[in-house]
């Protein structure tokens, strides 16, 4: 990456950028933001050093190591998609993230449906995107991204996770990749708004952790192996099992660790 003026290049995401030393979340700062003052222009980013509730998918509380992490989030006013077409969003944002660290981290990296970032089978990063709906039409999108970068070691209840550091083993510069993610997500995002929601689908699938190969799965109290064959439109989760295709979504389905010899 090279160090430019302005290192955010794109139109509009990260133009308007506020940086906070220490705050709860930065997802609920900027909901506040959106209720409490006047319009928060398109491509707001609100970045902190600390946050202190931090949240994660499904209830879980985020944690990173003050100041060594990216903790962040991106306003969005994706209005041109109805809200059955949430799910694109969450995909041209994991390519954004994922096209930003590829070329540091290689082909090891993966998305982990429905938008984890995966290096090997480890958690490099997760999004918590909340949609604020209109009717048919999502108004505006919270985009809560957070990413393990420089930090060198992680509790052991969160043993899964690992950073770039880890993998790499030198300091990566917070604000460089998070200025390449804001112009990354920027493109794909205006990719949908062309209509190009095909290549958006397309891309996102091939940078899928797990797709095409057999792996043990969880759903309810059932354990299987099956292969993930697809995502549906709407974000659901295609995995085939025998010869039936079944879909889930987030809550219903459990990846395994891989099938022990
Ligand atoms: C997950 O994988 O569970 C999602 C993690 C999302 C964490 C980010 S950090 C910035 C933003 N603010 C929050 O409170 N959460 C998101």
């Amino acid at each position: 990456m090279t160090l430019q003026n302005n290192i955010f290049s794109g139109l509009f995401v990260g133009q308007n950028l506020l940086s906070l030393k220490e705050v709860d979340s930065t997802n609920n700062f900027l909901k506040n933001l959106l209720t409490n003052s006047k319009p928060v222009p398109e491509g707001t980013v609100i970045m902190a050093e600390t946050q202190f509730a931090g949240r994660g998918q499904q209830n879980n509380k985020w944690h990173a190591e003050p100041g060594k992490n990216l903790t962040f989030s991106i306003l969005l006013k994706p209005t041109f998609l109805s809200v059955t077409e949430q799910f694109d969003l969450t995909r041209a944002v994991s390519l954004g993230v994922y096209d930003t660290l590829c070329p540091i981290l290689g082909s090891a990296l993966k998305i982990k449906w429905p938008n984890d970032i995966y290096y090997g089978d480890k958690k490099l990063g997760g999004m918590l995107i909340e949609n604020i709906l209109q009717g048919n039409q999502i108004k505006s999108a919270i985009i809560g991204i957070g990413l393990n970068i420089n930090q060198d070691v992680f509790p052991d209840e969160a043993s899964n996770a690992t950073s770039v550091k880890q993998i790499l083993h030198k300091d990566y510069d917070l604000r460089l990749i998070l200025a390449e993610i804001c112009n990354n997500v920027e493109a794909y995002y205006l990719s949908l708004k062309a209509g190009k929601i095909n290549d958006v689908r397309n891309a996102y699938l091939n940078r899928l952790y797990w797709f095409n190969e057999q792996k043990r799965f969880k759903a309810g109290d059932d354990v299987f192996e099956g292969i993930i064959t697809g995502v549906k439109d709407n974000g659901l989760l295609v995995v085939q099992q025998n010869d039936n295709e079944n879909t889930y979504n987030l809550k219903e389905i459990e990846f395994l660790n891989n099938i022990k010899p």
